[in-house]
């Protein structure tokens, strides 16, 4: 099993706590604070008018909540989830047959939704667009199409990488809303939610602690709180307050800006190998060995976010507080500072 805390994709367990640990709706969405103002107007137009809300598109990292906030949507609208994803669709006949087996005011929600292929894409147009199925009967010149009427629906769709989506179908979205890495606070306050429901005893300096090495992302600060709660009950007392929340991650290698041993190496490389000149993606990939999604999708947002790299436009360098961070001075000498062990 894949014992990493930080990756793009969700274990078994994961999805089970995420799924006992979502909220419903959107009062009980933690943090976000414009994607939400934004999805509640227009969830009460949408019902005044007696209409499905607008299809709807969102964006950013992995963990943020993108299949939570379909869910809400689809709570909030008092519809049913259909829940699938670009991968899963192969064929565009398999979507047919979702769209078709769809009730009005259902949600169809789309994880990975620029991973679609063409011609699944195709269908996905007038779907979206008029609620309706073309279906092309025979071959050759005999070739005609018919269209079926489908239910008024949503379309939620996800994405990690807006820049990979077509634009015809990005044109087709009503909705876009961007998702931010969350602020520590928080991330404090979903913490102290979670523990609440899964009956851990955490303070709230413990709970910021976790928070402030969580990069940002509800899906790692779950995370770390169930491998913290694990150290607390064998190596403490029970209770995570701040110390053994500090010893727990420290455990986990997680360092106080919440970067793990991939985070450094990347660091590391980018100074050491290539003497941080301005290096492409791919070649940070096959230098540290992690693959180049993960590290555009996963890494690098937050690593961006912290000031610690930057994206140029012949390629990504390390910051001075990056270099700061791994104990060099900002010209790359050797600082007085250990160096941290990764
Ligand atoms: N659990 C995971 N993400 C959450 C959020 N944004 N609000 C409340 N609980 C959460």
């Amino acid at each position: 099993m894949d014992e990493r805390l930080i990756t793009s994709s969700m274990t078994r367990e994961d999805e089970q706590i995420e799924y006992s640990l979502r909220p419903r709706f959107l009062k009980e969405y933690i943090g976000q604070r414009s994607v939400k103002e934004h999805m509640r107007i227009y969830i009460e137009a949408a019902k005044h008018r007696g209409e499905p809300l607008d299809h709807a598109l969102f964006y950013g990292p992995p963990g943020l909540g993108k299949t939570t906030l379909a869910a809400i949507v689809a709570n909030e609208m008092g519809g049913n989830l259909r829940v699938t994803s670009g991968p899963a669709i192969s064929h565009a006949g398999d979507l047919a047959a979702i769209l078709t087996n769809l009730a009005p005011g259902d949600v169809l929600f789309i994880d990975e939704i620029h991973r679609l292929n063409a011609s699944v894409e195709e269908i996905l147009y007038p779907a979206m667009e008029d609620y309706a199925l073309d279906i092309i009967i025979g071959k050759g010149p005999g070739a005609h199409s018919i269209r079926l009427d489908l239910p008024p629906f949503t379309l939620v769709g996800a994405t990690t990488r807006m820049g990979l989506l077509t634009s015809p179908l990005r044109d087709r979205f009503g909705i876009k809303e961007q998702l931010e890495l969350y602020a520590p606070e928080d991330l404090r306050e979903i913490i102290q939610r979670s523990a609440e429901i899964l009956h851990i005893d955490i303070d709230p300096e413990g709970a910021l602690e976790i928070a402030a090495r969580s990069r940002g992302t509800p899906r790692v600060v779950n995370r770390l709180l169930k491998r913290v709660r694990d150290y607390a009950q064998v190596r403490g007392n029970g209770t995570i307050d701040l110390e053994t929340a500090r010893a727990g991650l420290d455990m986990l290698s997680i360092d106080e800006l919440g970067l793990d041993a991939v985070d450094r190496r990347m660091l590391l490389t980018m100074i050491e190998k290539f003497g941080n000149r301005p290096v492409g993606l791919d070649t940070i990939a096959a230098a540290t060995g992690e693959d180049a999604t993960t590290i555009e999708d996963v890494y690098e947002p937050y690593l961006l976010q912290l000031g610690l790299i930057a994206r140029t436009p012949r390629g990504r360098i390390v910051l001075p507080a990056g270099y700061a961070h791994l104990g060099y001075a900002p010209d790359g000498s050797e600082g007085s500072q250990q160096r941290l062990d990764i």
